[in-house]
């Protein structure tokens, strides 16, 4: 798998809750290269959580924040990218993910997505009266974006060794 990435990226969108940072971890460290989450790294430079970037500057803000992040990430390989799950949504990002690598997108549904992120209350946009209800409708409205990924792998919920093996594969 590895000579058949060259230095390309391999990059995983998709919904928040569907493993992209624990999957993409361990495919990494079963391809032998690194793994880097956009996420973590627009933490790390901005020196702010993804919660306070939002408060204090907007979604807008963040954004672009994600794009210049993603286009310096993606300028090398081969690396797994895990991306925040409105970066694929943002057209200019996309470009760039389109650009960069191998782009998969780790498909689940509402329930697993759910009870993945109602655990932690760390995502700013499910700040609302009825989470579950703006998870749902962010599905509907992103769904057919992410389906313009390169590739699509189911997240259901087994272990995660039968996930990495699909991507993988
Ligand atoms: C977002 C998803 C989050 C994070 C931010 C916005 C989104 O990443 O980038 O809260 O728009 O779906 P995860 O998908 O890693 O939770």
């Amino acid at each position: 798998a590895r000579v058949a990435l060259g230095s390309r990226n391999l990059i995983l969108v998709g919904l928040m809750g569907a493993g992209k940072s624990a999957i993409g971890r361990m495919t990494a460290s079963r391809l032998g290269i690194p793994f880097i989450d956009t996420d973590a790294e627009i933490e790390r430079v901005s020196r702010m959580t993804i919660s306070e970037l939002f408060a204090a500057y907007g979604e807008e803000e963040f954004r672009a924040l994600e794009t210049r992040v993603i286009k310096r990430l993606l300028k090398s390989g081969p690396r797994v990218v895990s991306t925040g799950g409105g970066a694929f949504i943002n057209e200019r990002t996309r470009r760039q993910i389109k650009r960069g690598g191998l782009s998969i997108w780790l498909r689940a549904e509402l329930d697993i997505l759910w009870e993945r992120v109602n655990k932690r209350d760390t995502r700013p946009l499910l700040k609302t009266e009825n989470p579950r209800q703006t998870l749902e409708n962010l599905m509907n409205a992103r769904y057919p974006v992410y389906a313009d990924a390169d590739l699509t792998v189911q997240s259901r919920d087994v272990r995660k060794e039968v996930i990495v093996n699909e991507v993988l594969a």
